[in-house]
């Protein structure tokens, strides 16, 4: 059982959750994921880990409510515990060869970006940051950003806050100007496709967070594979983080979307809830 010592709402159903996980937390580092069970009847659900202290022993997640055990997560609340907190998973990722980064983050996206952030500031080579979403009320983290960045720019859809436009159109600028060896994106995929096919045309090397549908986290399963400059690859284990131009986006647009049809009809096993 792990407990949830602190809850905050960041924006509308997006919670940010510090939970009490001194081992996870022990081994931690920028680019991991943990996959955690609300209860002991709960699927196994995958989140990036946002932030860690190792002295204290938590670890922070963001969480979008788009389903229902991410629904199942928001209602326990802070002091209450969830069955079992499982990392850190996945490799650890290092920018620390790049001189000039820019990490691009896009709606929850910002919860892997993030650590980074933090990390590159602490070695004293702060990262140029771009958050996009869609209006003002899904920005977050803006203050921790301001404060770790050496640039932050903001882009909202609607213009609501920030440059209107997507985080490609500031990007573009960045790229236009010089000077930048590496690009870190994440957010849905549809924006991390946009991000690499940007980048290419300036050979600027560039790194996504893939999210795939995860079951085991273990690599045995095989649910999360994703093709990487035409090899098997499994985001559990040889990632999450992956070269951007070397992803077949379209596969794995695919594999994402492959159960919609049965999403729409499901009746849940565990409850006879039917969405
Ligand atoms: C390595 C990794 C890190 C992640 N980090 C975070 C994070 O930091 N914060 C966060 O909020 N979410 C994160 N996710 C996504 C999160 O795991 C899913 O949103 C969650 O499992 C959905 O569970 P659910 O039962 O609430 O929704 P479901 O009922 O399972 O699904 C609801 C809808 O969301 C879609 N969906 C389900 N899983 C994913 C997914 N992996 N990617 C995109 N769409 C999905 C479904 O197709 C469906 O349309 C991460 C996923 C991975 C693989
Ligand atoms: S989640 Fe099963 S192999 Fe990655």
């Amino acid at each position: 059982m792990n407990k949830i010592l602190k809850k905050r709402t960041l924006a509308p159903k997006v919670n940010e959750y510090v939970i009490e996980a001194p081992a996870v937390a022990k081994h931690a580092h920028p680019g991991q994921f943990i996959i955690l069970r609300v209860d002991e009847e709960g699927e196994r659900i995958p989140f990036t880990i946002c932030d860690y202290d190792k002295e204290a022993g938590t670890v922070t997640i963001l969480v979008q409510e788009v389903g229902y055990s991410t629904m199942k997560l928001a209602s326990v609340p802070e002091g209450g515990y969830i069955a079992d907190f499982v990392g850190p998973l996945g490799k650890p990722t290092d920018l620390t060869e790049y001189k000039n980064i820019v990490l691009v983050g896009g709606g929850i996206g910002s919860a892997v970006i993030y650590p980074q952030a933090k990390h590159l500031f602490s070695l004293g080579k702060p990262a140029t940051i771009i958050v996009g979403a869609r209006n003002k009320d899904l920005i977050m983290y803006e203050d921790e950003f301001r404060a770790a960045a050496k640039e932050l720019y903001i882009a909202t859809d609607d213009g609501s806050y920030g440059v209107k436009g997507f985080v490609t159109d500031v990007l573009k600028g960045l790229l236009d100007k010089g000077g930048i060896d590496c690009v870190m994106a994440v957010g849905p995929m549809p924006m991390m496709r946009a991000v690499s096919a940007l980048t290419l045309n300036y050979g600027v090397k560039t790194v996504v967070s893939m999210n795939p549908i995860m079951v085991d986290g273990t690599g045995m399963c095989g649910g999360c594979r994703v093709t990487v400059g035409g090899k098997t690859r499994y985001a559990c284990v040889d990632g999450p983080e992956f070269d951007g131009h070397e992803i077949d986006w379209q596969e794995a647009m695919q594999r994402l979307s492959a159960y919609r049809d049965q999403e729409k009809e499901h009746v849940c096993r565990l409850t006879g809830e039917k969405r």
